[in-house]
């Protein structure tokens, strides 16, 4: 006799809508009876829909606190529908980027249907941290808005889910394990290694023996030594494996590498705030590149020796220009770039110089997952500490690491004299972000309508401060339609542009779990010939911006804040 499946009455829970990224909420509004269940259901009945009988899927986690309960719903979940196989990362872990190739990669010979991952990416862990659930499809890529939407669609009407509740899998061992599931069939868990299939995919895009001969000092006749924090979250396993391992680098100059429920306590976050240690160590000069990966994986951030700060987005445009360094772009045609809205517009001088196509996203990673089955573009980024490439789809912190290392091996250039003759050559844009996190959510959504309603008397105005005087040229709320299915996603953010290009944004954050966070972009474009002002702090040279961005949308007043939580 196989496993029973049980149907299980259940009710609607309010919220279960996914945001940016994925359902993120507390770990105890998780840990309600059936609110998982519920969440799972209506993913596996809306993400797969026809083709749930007989799907794959793969599953898999940072790592934090909840994911083995999860995993095991998602598993006695899956059996009951009639899915025909999950494939399963050890101990349910995988980093978002992992798990983004295992999808695509396909599974012995068979197409993968998509995935399922367990993640509140950069939000802390534990019990009383975050927990989140996302859905990617078979492209890899996460689901379109029209996917999430039908998905909670269902969650408001769910009256019932299915669940093998005797099946038990044990997959904290790598293996198979099969089930026959009573009126539904045959049922397979393959609990494979995390690691592995990533380390392979990066192998065939990087160089690493030239990156290794840069790290041996067999390039430049010195040493190169990284500094590595994974804060402890996804990325330990994998730069363990590929940093000191494949590519030889000192294993005491990795941190954090050992995932953790709650990441030890931290804020898994790449930023000059959360990732502040790794800064201040990098200030000592004795490492020549320093990196930090959030919670699963997908963010980076990159520095230089002495904690020289590459601004994400021009990070992006740094590896769009030096694209042909990395073996994988030599053999493809490179049609195009993109960037979320708010990322400062670097990439696009790149691109322009280099007669490619360049697209201007909403934030959210789901956006650039069109433009890349379309072939339209092969590198991307967000100024959120995101970047990639078409080889996933998802950004991968790993990968812009890696990326950085193989230009690096190149040029033979410190990471600073990188980034300034980029700046040099194409002019840089000044890019800086406030966040308010956790603000009244009242108050917060009363800042943007009140702003929002004034933006069509902006036009044409000047506002200065600090004896400089900036006209608006454009003000909306940025509206985007995708070039490949026509698809459109409004109010995607407060634009405030003025006539010499500067620009002001602002946008409440959807991937938080309690409250609201708003964040504020602000950028200027310095040309290159304006040498007294290129190499200027970002946060010097736009003061008076920033000055008038606060001033503008009444920040203090609606938010009873008088500094936001992160510069950045
Ligand atoms: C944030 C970032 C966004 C990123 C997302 C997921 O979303 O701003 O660029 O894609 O996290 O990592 P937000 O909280 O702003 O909605
Ligand atoms: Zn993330």
């Amino acid at each position: 006799m196989g496993i029973a499946v049980v149907e299980t009455p259940t009710k609607p829970f309010a919220g279960q809508k996914p945001g940016t990224s994925g359902l993120r909420k507390r770990v105890p509004e998780f840990q309600q009876l059936n609110y998982t269940e519920n969440f799972v259901q209506a993913i596996l009945d809306a993400g797969l829909g026809s083709k749930k009988k007989g799907a794959q899927l793969v599953v898999g986690g940072d790592g934090r606190f909840l994911s083995m309960e999860a995993t095991n719903v998602i598993i006695k979940v899956s059996a009951a529908n009639g899915l025909s196989r999950l494939i399963v990362g050890q101990n349910g872990f995988l980093s978002t980027p992992a798990l983004s190739n295992l999808i695509r990669k396909g599974h012995e010979g068979r197409v993968v249907d998509g995935g399922i991952i367990l993640t509140a990416s950069h939000n802390p862990g534990g019990p009383k941290g975050d927990f989140g659930i996302k859905f990617n499809c078979e492209n890899g890529g996460p689901a379109p808005d029209h996917v999430t939407d039908s998905i909670y669609q269902i969650t408001t009407k769910i009256d019932k889910y299915l669940i093998a509740k005797d099946l038990e899998c044990d997959f904290t061992q790598v293996g198979r394990y099969e089930y026959d599931i009573d009126g539904v069939g045959h049922f397979t868990v393959d609990v494979i290694d995390s690691v592995t299939a990533y380390v392979d995919l990066m192998k065939d895009i990087f160089d690493f023996p030239k990156i290794k001969s840069l790290l041996a000092g067999e390039l430049t006749g010195r040493k190169f030594r990284v500094l590595l924090d994974s804060m402890h979250g996804a990325t330990g396993p994998y730069i363990s494996t590929i940093l000191v391992d494949c590519l030889g680098a000192d294993a005491n100059d990795l941190l954090r590498t050992v995932p953790k429920p709650d990441f030890g306590g931290g804020h898994p976050d790449p930023n000059l705030t959360y990732a502040k240690t790794l800064v201040e160590r990098l200030h000592t000069g004795e490492h020549d590149l320093g990196a930090a990966f959030d919670g699963d994986g997908d963010r980076n951030m990159i520095l230089g020796k002495n904690g020289f700060f590459v601004c994400p987005s021009d990070s992006l445009a740094v590896i769009a220009d030096n694209i042909d360094c990395i073996p994988y772009f030599r053999t493809r045609k490179v049609n195009g770039f993109a960037r979320s809205m708010p990322t400062a517009g670097a990439v696009d001088l790149v691109a322009k110089a280099k007669g490619l196509q360049v697209y201007e996203t909403p934030t959210g990673w789901k956006y650039f997952g069109n433009l890349m089955d379309a072939g339209r573009i092969a590198i991307c980024g967000e100024e959120s500490f995101g970047t990639g490439s078409d080889h996933i789809r998802e950004k991968d912190g790993v990968w812009a690491l890696l990326a950085w290392l193989q230009i690096l091996a190149e040029r033979k250039e410190t990471v600073e004299e990188i980034v300034s003759k980029h700046w040099q050559k194409y002019g840089r844009n000044v890019f800086t972000r406030y966040d308010y996190e956790n603000v009244d959510a009242a108050g917060a959504n009363l800042l943007m309508t009140f702003l929002e309603a004034q933006l069509p008397a902006f036009v044409g105005r000047d506002f200065s401060a600090n004896g400089v005087t900036y006209k608006v040229a454009v003000a909306d709320n940025f509206q985007y339609t995708d070039p490949v299915d026509g698809s459109v996603a409004t109010k995607q953010g407060l634009r405030i542009v003025f006539e010499d290009g500067s620009r002001l944004v602002f946008r409440l954050s959807g991937t938080g779990s309690a409250g609201a966070t708003i964040r504020l972009y602000v950028d200027s474009y310095i040309p290159s010939n304006d040498s007294s002002r290129l190499l200027l702090p970002a946060h010097e040279l736009l003061k008076p911006l920033v000055l008038i961005a606060l001033d503008v949308c009444k920040m203090e007043q609606f938010t009873n804040r008088k500094a936001p939580t992160v510069i950045t």
